[in-house]
């Protein structure tokens, strides 16, 4: 025997239609109420370390570097054909220790490096935005190959004289994508402290990974590699709504490293003869392509605008439904976004990306110039290139800004922006004293040197 109410549910289809009605709507109302509470996350403003105008260092002046490392001539060559064509000019920055004679590859050394970097970024982005450091509750540091005692985000806490309650955390290992990675932590910390600001840092130790043996692959990691770094203030505080430049919509994150292929793509080791160095092997572009496919299904179901997600499933079940071979939609990614940032590095997998997603050269413009003036910093060059937009007078309000970034994992990473204001350079922009140059004319004829480790045999 059921329950007198349930019975009389079950008796009369008029009240049971009421009844679902009314669940439905506490479904739609409780999830409208958590899209509300969840906390708007801002980017107040960030700042990219400038290295003094001594550490500038020419692609000749890279190529004599390694002469004095010992390099044989026939690495020298491949070297200096690598730099004329990967797009390095030569105004970009190396790090002082490698700019003595001979090279100064201690601790103190490479502390240094990271310190003049790290407090250039934080000092200007503090006097930039002004705000108190004892706001800040929230602290993230990246770096790949750096590991010091005490951690670099105590170097920063110690500096600053940051709160004791701070949750600080210091991201090792994760390459170029670390830096998206930190902003998508600091994101879903930001989700749960309320009224609190994130200082993000990011930034790369190359005075400790300078490779000194003769392996191809392993050169041309090393001759890109240029010093930098930056800091960005995140804030869900309402009283920075209306300060802030940017307001963070998605940071997506996907990584393929249960793959071997993946795993083993770009893999820091020691060669035969003992020095260490970073190897890329010729499986990158497959563990890239899988990566970026499985990241793009993701983020093109949060970005794209509805008429291509038609298109897409539209496309979709046509191929599913006729037997004649249809090929599957790439969906137009150059409109869900104004400005496309990817990350420096590597040109072939950035080449693959482009032509996918349907950009243009002049997509590619801000990443291109941004190695071309500051090489190869790592995670911190996405906010290179949001700084030359900027310097660029581009940015105006309701623009979307998409920064991507992949590395070692393999990993891919990106973070949506929408721009609050129309944002204009000001004189801390890395990129002031010489914005009227760019962009500049690259040589891009032949092919590029590009050179692959054979994948090793399990
Ligand atoms: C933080 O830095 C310390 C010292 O550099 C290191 O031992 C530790 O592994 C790092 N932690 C993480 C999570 O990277
Ligand atoms: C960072 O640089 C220092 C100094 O050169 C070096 O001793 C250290 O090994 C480097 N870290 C790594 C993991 O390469
Ligand atoms: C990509 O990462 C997001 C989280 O950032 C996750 O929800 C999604 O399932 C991942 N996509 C794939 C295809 O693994
Ligand atoms: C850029 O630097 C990162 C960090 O060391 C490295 O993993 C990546 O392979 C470099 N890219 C190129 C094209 O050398």
């Amino acid at each position: 025997m059921l329950p007198f109410k349930l019975n009389l549910l079950i008796t009369h289809p008029l009240l049971t239609l009421i009844a679902l009605l009314l669940s439905t709507l506490t479904v739609f109302f409780v999830q409208f109420l958590a899209g509300k509470s969840r906390r708007r996350v801002f980017l107040v403003d960030f700042a990219c370390h400038k290295p003094p105008e001594s550490q500038k260092c020419s692609r000749e002046s890279v190529v004599n570097r390694a002469r004095q490392h010992g390099l044989s001539e026939q690495n020298l060559n491949f070297m200096a054909k690598v730099l004329q064509k990967v797009g390095v000019g030569d105004s970009s920055y190396i790090a002082k220790s490698i700019m003595c004679d001979p090279p100064i590859f201690t601790v103190e050394a490479a502390r240094e490096e990271s310190e003049t970097v790290i407090f250039g970024a934080v000092d200007a982005l503090l006097a930039k935005t002004k705000v108190d450091c004892s706001e800040i509750g929230i602290l993230i540091v990246n770096c790949c190959v750096f590991s010091v005692l005490p951690s670099l985000s105590s170097i920063i806490v110690n500096r600053y004289k940051l709160r004791e309650d701070i949750s600080s955390y210091n991201i090792t290992g994760m390459g170029c994508s670390a830096g998206l990675r930190a902003i998508g932590l600091a994101k879903q910390l930001l989700e749960v402290h309320p009224n609190t600001c994130a200082l993000v840092v990011s930034t790369e130790n190359t005075t400790g990974s300078t490779y000194t043996g003769t392996e191809s692959s392993k050169i041309i990691a090393n001759c890109l590699f240029r010093i930098g770094g930056s800091a960005t203030l995140l804030s869900n505080k309402p009283s920075h709504r209306e300060s802030s430049k940017y307001e963070l919509l998605h940071a997506v994150h996907n990584q393929t490293a249960s793959s071997d292929l993946s795993y083993r793509s770009i893999f820091r080791e020691e060669d035969a003869e003992g020095h260490t160095g970073v190897t890329i092997n010729k499986d990158l572009l497959a563990a890239a392509i899988l990566t970026i496919e499985q990241h793009m299904k993701t983020l093109g179901a949060l970005i794209l605008p509805l008429s291509e997600q038609l298109l897409y499933v539209k496309n979709y079940i046509t191929r599913r439904l006729s037997r004649a071979k249809i090929r599957p939609y790439i969906p137009k990614f150059s409109r869900c976004a104004e400005h496309f940032l990817p990350h420096v590095g590597g040109k072939p997998v950035l080449d693959e990306l482009q032509k996918n997603l349907g950009f243009k050269d002049a997509h590619m413009e801000a990443s291109t110039m941004t190695l071309h003036r500051f090489g190869n910093t790592s995670s911190s060059s996405v906010w290179y290139e949001l700084a030359y937009v900027e310097a660029k007078d581009r940015v105006k309000k309701g623009d979307r800004i998409w920064h991507i970034a992949f590395g070692s994992g393999f990993k891919c990473s990106s973070v949506i922006w929408r721009a609050l204001v129309d944002v204009r350079g000001d004189e801390k922009n890395p990129w002031m004293s010489d914005i009227d140059d760019y962009p500049v004319n690259l040589d891009n004829s032949g092919p590029f040197p590009y050179y692959f480790q054979p994948a090793k045999q399990q």
